[in-house]
């Protein structure tokens, strides 16, 4: 192998590129924030948390965050822990998330799902979880909030199988909880890590030869070493072994107890994770399977497109996962989808939400580019004799449904570029009506995207908008070559999407099931074909 073909592999090995799925107040800023912490990416705690709550000055891109104080579309954060570049694709953590957080998912390799042991799995981390189960990706999953009084662990293992559908093997036990809480049993590594509440950095580890060695007992008193005993021998006995293979095909989900605010079970926490997750992965495209390791040109796609990050410039950021290859500033690739050449010359990277300007990047980095408009969601960037064009992103089912018109019928022109330029940042669908006038739908995931979209309409295009909120909660793409739109008149209406495949909209589930029985022959897709 050449020395560059050498580098390549070792810079493929060290990356980790993850997404955190959870549900709001489950810690995942905090947690973001002691994983920065570590890699040395921020010096203050509470930076990240200090910019949720009121420093915007960076991150923000509009009125709405400030207003709001949540951070209306995902970013990057990157940092290095012993010999790992850590690329973390951060999720809106709000309730009124959107199909832009699916699609970010499909640029991670592996996800960490953080959970509120007091709570359990939650609606928002079930949906995000069902993402990255159908793609098969790793999940390695943090049971949050131990020095609160939570639910008993094999509950929150069984609700893990029960909800999700997914084993686990966890990675410690913890040792009581609660006010009880003192701390966590490292199965890997047969030690006992030590909770010392009030004294948050300094974790006290002491090696031990198993779970029954006599200094478990006389740290954590007769009773709950009893009950350790029993618990863990549960587990050998019943419990699933650590299969890697499993775990790399998210069939078996490894599960760390800990508690990020007080910084415990964090550290154990990400250098397990950094051992076990996956180096960047290969992606599928038109000339077969593009591996980071053993294909050299460059490659990558993008995979979000983010507007006005910066309020006083009207650009937008086209986020790019790199696939193969070195990526430099200044390089030349191909723009597939245009067939143009295009120079690469401002691009970002992002530490802790600040941009910096990048020189090089590396399969599994993410870039953001400066757009002026020429890219869409999907698009394919590739260098050589041959185009690469990566699989086609999946288009998500909105779940909330607007019609939409204009006040001052004058500004028809700007509504309709508005609606296509925003519709193609990929956060809001468009639909048309099929019968009577041609009417527009809007469907988004979170109801939030709506009122991204009237503001920005208003901001961007000068058009005041009128939204009309539709009863309807399903849409599923239908496929049959004989079909009716008089059997969609009840509970439901059929529309077209942007390529005019016919989409059905269902006020509810039985009006969804009523329709497939009614019509067996035709299929009826969750994403678009
Ligand atoms: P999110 O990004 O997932 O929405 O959650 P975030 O980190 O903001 O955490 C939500 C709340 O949970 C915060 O409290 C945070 O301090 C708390 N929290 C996070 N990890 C732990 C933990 O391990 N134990 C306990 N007991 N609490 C935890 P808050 O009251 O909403 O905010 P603040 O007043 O602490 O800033």
């Amino acid at each position: 192998m050449n020395q560059t073909a050498t580098h390549m592999q070792n810079e493929v090995q060290k990356r980790r590129t993850f997404a955190i799925i959870s549900h709001p107040d489950a810690g995942k800023t905090t947690l973001t924030e002691k994983l920065l912490l570590f890699g040395g990416a921020i010096r203050l705690a509470g930076t990240v948390k200090g910019r949720k709550a009121s420093r915007h000055a960076t991150s923000d891109w509009m009125e709405i965050e400030k207003q709001r104080g949540i951070s209306v579309t995902s970013s990057v954060m990157q940092f290095d822990y012993v010999g790992h570049r850590v690329n973390i694709l951060d999720t809106p953590g709000h309730q009124d998330f959107s199909e832009d957080t699916y699609r970010t998912l499909t640029a991670a390799d592996s996800a960490v799902m953080l959970i509120d042991s007091a709570k359990g799995v939650e609606a928002q981390t079930k949906k995000l979880f069902q993402v990255c189960s159908k793609r098969g990706i790793p999940i390695f999953t943090f049971m949050n909030k131990m020095d609160r009084e939570g639910r008993d662990p094999f509950d929150l293992m069984e609700e893990l199988e029960q909800v999700l559908g997914i084993r686990s093997y966890p990675m410690n036990w913890p040792i009581g909880s609660g006010k009880q809480f003192c701390g966590v049993y490292d199965r890997v590594r047969n030690q006992l890590e030590l909770f010392q509440n009030g004294d948050h950095d300094q974790i006290v580890v002491r090696k031990v030869s198993g779970y029954d060695d006599p200094l478990v007992r006389e740290i954590a008193g007769d009773y709950l070493y009893e009950q350790l005993q029993e618990q863990l021998q549960l587990l050998d006995v019943a419990g699933d072994e650590f299969d890697l293979e499993k775990v790399r095909k998210g069939e078996l989900t490894p599960v760390f107890f800990g508690s990020a605010i007080n910084n415990f079970g964090v550290q154990t926490f990400l250098e397990n994770f950094l051992e076990l997750a996956p180096q960047p992965q290969p992606r599928n495209s038109s000339q077969g399977e593009i591996d980071p390791t053993t294909f050299e040109k460059f490659s990558g796609y993008i995979f979000k497109i983010q507007a006005n990050m910066n309020p006083a410039h009207r650009d937008r950021i086209a986020f790019l996962r790199i696939c193969s290859g070195k990526f430099e500033r200044g390089m030349s690739v191909k723009h597939v989808r245009v067939g143009k050449d295009i120079k690469l010359s401002q691009p970002q990277q992002f530490l802790a939400q600040e941009r910096d300007i990048v020189e090089e990047a590396f399969p599994g980095d993410i870039i953001g580019l400066f757009d002026p408009g020429i890219f869409r969601i999907g698009d394919s960037l590739s260098q050589g004799a041959q185009d690469i064009v990566f699989d086609e992103l999946p288009t998500f089912s909105p779940e909330m449904f607007s019609k939409v018109s204009i006040k001052n019928a004058l500004k028809q022109k700007q509504f309709l570029k508005g609606i296509d330029q925003l519709t193609e940042e990929g956060t809001i669908q468009v639909f048309h009506t099929t019968s009577g006038f041609d009417e527009l739908i809007l469907g988004v995931v979170g109801q939030l995207q709506f009122e991204v979209m009237e503001y920005r309409m208003r901001a961007e295009y000068g058009v005041d908008i009128l939204l009309h909120r539709l009863p309807f909660q399903f849409a599923r793409w239908v496929i049959d070559d004989k079909l009716d739109p008089a059997k969609f008149r009840i509970n439901s209406q059929l529309v077209k999407d942007k390529k005019d495949n016919y989409v059905a909209l269902f006020e509810n589930e039985y009006a969804m099931r009523s329709a497939m029985e009614k019509m067996p022959q035709a299929k009826f897709l969750e994403t678009a074909p």
